[in-house]
Parts: structure tokens; sequence; C-alpha cells
């Protein structure tokens, strides 16, 4: 087995090698002066099984092509099979038609992705289960749940919990959380979101009155949806609002949007390498996946199971 990765998130790539107890296979990610993207592997491939580690995160579209040029130097290069660990799935919220004449890129996405060789899928918490069906080649979609459930018992075990879904979407995903939380109650922001990038909170739908609440969602971009929905709970009298959120894409102001809100915590996974910003932040906090990413990787290749890992 082989670990290779992109520039992406380089750090994580290395922590799942380490993990793995394995080096990062030596290969050379680089741009010509135009930015064409170059790849060339300083090692023998020939029969291996490769895991090419690349989160297509900000730049979506370099980080993306880079994936693609990594699985079509391993391909000519003969390996043997060609896994993506794409722990950040760019374009996932992309997946269907908000409207007519409009793409599916989730799904073109995908199409690249096979084309360009791949032979299997890993990634985490898809912002939809169903892109799982855009592959025609096997695909893993791993839960940061395990971990979050871990830090929230450790940190908030002693308190009263009420686990919050920010939109009506993510209500099984919510559920799901609660259930590793000794079946903690569940309530749901209803947002209506008027235009792309702004978000309102409507109201709260579940008695958060005195609760601790732990809000729960796959991504946070702008973090118009957080804010907002982490105001309206306390407005509702929650003692304190924590929020875990498995991508923290966090583009424009967002981390000062978070700093400046009503949110205890932001407790974002390494899915995508965090700016320095961010790291910066006193409210933001940093959990590993690389351990699980690790473990499902070591499971693919010993041909073990993935799913036990969630039960
Ligand atoms: C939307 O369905 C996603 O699950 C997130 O709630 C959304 O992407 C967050 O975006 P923002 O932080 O820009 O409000």
């Amino acid at each position: 087995m082989k670990i290779m990765s992109g520039n992406s998130n380089l750090p994580l790539a290395r922590a799942i090698a380490a993990y793995l107890e394995l080096p990062l296979t030596d290969a050379a990610v680089r741009r010509f002066a135009d930015e064409e993207i170059f790849v060339e592997i300083h090692e023998n491939v020939r029969g291996e099984d490769v895991f090419v580690v690349q989160p297509t995160s900000y730049p979506v579209n370099d980080n993306l092509m880079e994936l693609l040029i990594c699985i079509d130097a391993l391909r000519r290069a003969s390996a043997k099979r060609i896994t993506a660990v794409i722990p950040y799935f760019g374009y996932a919220r992309q997946d269907r038609k908000p409207g007519p004449r409009t793409p599916i890129s989730a799904k073109l996405v995908a199409n690249l992705l096979t084309e360009a060789g791949a032979d299997r899928v890993l990634s985490v918490d898809l912002h939809a289960g169903q892109i799982q069906g855009f592959f025609d080649i096997p695909t893993d979609n791993l839960f940061a749940a395990p971990v979050m459930a871990a830090d929230i018992q450790a940190r908030y075990g002693d308190q009263s919990l009420m686990v919050v879904s920010p939109d009506v979407g993510g209500v099984v995903r919510a559920r799901s959380l609660a259930k590793r939380l000794d079946n903690a109650p569940l309530a749901i922001v209803d947002k209506r979101r008027d235009k792309p990038g702004q978000s309102e909170v409507m109201n709260i739908i579940g008695d958060v009155k005195g609760r601790a609440c732990i809000l729960i969602d796959d991504i946070i971009d702008s973090g118009g949806t957080l804010c907002n929905a982490a105001q309206a709970l306390m407005d509702e009298g929650a003692t304190s609002v924590t929020a875990y959120i498995t991508h923290g894409v966090l583009s424009g102001a967002a981390v000062s949007r978070v700093t400046n809100s009503a949110l205890k915590e932001l407790v974002i996974t390494d899915s995508i390498q965090a700016t320095d910003d961010a790291k910066a932040s006193d409210k933001i906090r940093i959990l590993t996946i690389a351990p699980l990413i690790g473990e499902a990787i070591r499971r693919i290749a010993d041909e073990s199971s993935v799913s036990s890992l969630f039960d």
C-alpha cells in the first residue's frame, strides 16, 4: 500500500501516513510558469494499492485538477488500484438542478474522477449521501460523528445537552449524533435562505431553554447559517451554543464572523487545512480525523469492513 498526497492538505496526509506507519510516496506536484500542474512520481508504484489524499477545498479547481493529474500519473505508472481520498469533496453542494439550465457539478466531478482512472473513492461526511450514487466505482463515506461525540462527552458530557440541526436538511445527521450522546434530545432551526450566501433564522423547533446546545452541520462556509442559528438559540434561552462542523470551508469573513458571534466555540476537523486566521482564533478548535481515515484505508487495503468503524 502507498499513500500519496497533493498540495491541498499535506499535514493531514502526513498524519494519515504516520497512523499507518508508512512514508508518503515520494512525488512532486509542481506548477509550470503559466500555472499548469505537473506531477512526477519518484518511486515505483507498479502493482501497488495507492491512496491519494487530496481534499478539493479552496482553491477548489486547482486542487481538483491536481488530484485528477495525480490519478492520471499513477494510472500510467501501472498502479494496481487507485483510491481518491477526498476528505472534503468540493462541489458537493451542487448535487441537483436548483433551476432550469443549471448543472449538476457534483456528478460532473464524479465523472472526471472516474475518467481520470480512480478505482475507488473515500470521503468524509459527503454533503448528501446520494452523491455516492454519482459514482459507479466503490465509494466509502466516513462520518466524523464518532470523533465529535467523544469530544462532546469529554468536554460537555456533564451538561444538559440538546443537539441542534441548523436546518431541516441536517436532521438525519443531528439525530445520528444525538444517538451517540445517550439519545440527547433534538431541536431544529427552521431557516429560510432568501439569496445564496445569505441566511435567515426563522424559529426554533424544540425547547432549548436551559440547555447546552450542540449545533452540528457538515460545512461552515460564510458562517452565516451557524452564527444566526447560535444567536437564535441564545435568544430562546440556551445556556451555551457550541458548533461541531466537519468541514471548515470558512471563506471570506467567516473567521471574524465566528469570533464575534454568540458561539461559545466552533469545533471543526482537519479535513481542510485550516488557515492561519482560523488557527489564531480562540473560538476555533480543530479535531483530527487522520486516525479515522487511516483506519478506513487500512481496512480497504485489508479488504475488511469499513462500516464496522461506526458500530
Ligand atoms: C448547507 O446545506 C450546508 O449544510 C451548510 O449549512 C452551508 O453550506 C453553510 O453555509 P454558510 O456557512 O455559508 O451559511
